[in-house]
């Protein structure tokens, strides 16, 4: 299965070039393709003629977005939109990579997939569009929805390693609730889907649920850290630009029930991403 990634030099897309290393894939980023830039897009995607996409590009600026929302809808909607056309003019499968920032955090427990989006941030209206545009143009489609990445690149895990070298005392969110999970294991359900014909919408997030609060406490106590004091903050308190959901753990539903896919506890794969960073 010829394989093109989108996005190759987030955190995602470098985990998963890292795993299809000596496989025949093409990874791609804004310099070999910009997604906004649709004949280019197209022509790329035809050169190559993929069996399968796998698009992890994205404007993931979440506080951004409130700014600069036709920059997100250009690059989360429009440029989706691109990459499943240029996947109907090749035949290839899409994999659109998507977030619980699609729900609006209200309904007191995890979100399954037959759960309503209704999103509150510019960047999660501008992913949701993206979804619905990709479900226009494309039958053989995976929308995998995930939550508070982190990989190789900027996250809160490497924010709270390195302030906590240099301060004593943090405060963090302690009443928004979620899954962290990690690229590592994302990207093993996204290759686990993506040989499959069981299109449609999935939730793949590590399993369990937590605060940034607690998960701050966590990364520290791992991390032998344990002189960092972490202090509860709300939400209304740290008065960021974009709203976020206070209650949006995933339940991997459809990824037990097709391809019986079974994600680790977040506090698993943290451990085990802690170990890894030098
Ligand atoms: N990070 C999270 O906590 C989180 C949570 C839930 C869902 N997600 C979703 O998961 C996916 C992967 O996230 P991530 O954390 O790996 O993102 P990321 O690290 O921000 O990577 C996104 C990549 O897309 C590239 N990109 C931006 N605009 C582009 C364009 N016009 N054409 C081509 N490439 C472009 C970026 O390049 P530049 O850096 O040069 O802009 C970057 O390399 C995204 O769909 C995101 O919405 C992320």
């Amino acid at each position: 299965m010829k394989i093109l990634l989108s996005g190759a030099k987030g955190q995602l897309g470098k985990e998963l070039t890292r795993r299809l290393k000596g496989t025949d894939f093409f990874a791609t980023d804004a310099a070999e393709m910009d997604i906004t830039d649709q004949p280019a897009t197209l022509k790329i995607m035809n050169t190559y003629r993929p069996d399968a996409v796998i698009h992890c590009a994205a404007y993931t600026n979440v506080d951004g977005a409130e700014e600069n929302g036709e920059t997100a809808y250009k690059i989360n909607a429009i440029g989706a939109q691109n990459v499943a056309a240029g996947c109907l003019q090749c035949g290839a499968k899409l994999v659109y990579v998507s977030t619980d920032y699609v729900f609006d955090g209200t309904l007191g427990r995890a979100y399954s997939e037959f759960d309503q989006p209704n999103p509150q941030s510019i960047y999660g209206k501008s992913k949701l569009a993206g979804e619905m545009l990709t479900r226009h143009i494309l039958n053989r489609l995976f929308i995998v929805r995930t939550s508070w990445l982190y990989g190789d690149g900027n996250n809160f895990v490497r924010t709270m390693l390195k302030l906590g070298k240099e301060r004593d005392t943090l405060r963090v969110v302690n009443d928004q609730y979620g899954c962290p999970t990690s690229t590592q294991d994302l990207a093993e359900a996204i290759l686990a889907l993506i040989r499959t014909e069981h299109y449609g919408i999935y939730h793949a997030a590590n399993t369990g649920v937590t605060t940034w609060y607690d998960f701050a406490k966590k990364i520290f106590e791992l991390a032998g850290l344990n002189r960092v004091k972490v202090l509860p903050q709300t939400t209304e308190q740290l008065a960021r630009p974009a709203p976020r959901p206070l209650y949006s753990p995933l339940d991997n539903m459809l990824l037990r029930l097709t391809v019986g896919a079974v994600m680790r506890p977040w506090e698993e794969a943290l451990k085990e991403y802690l170990a890894q960073q030098t």
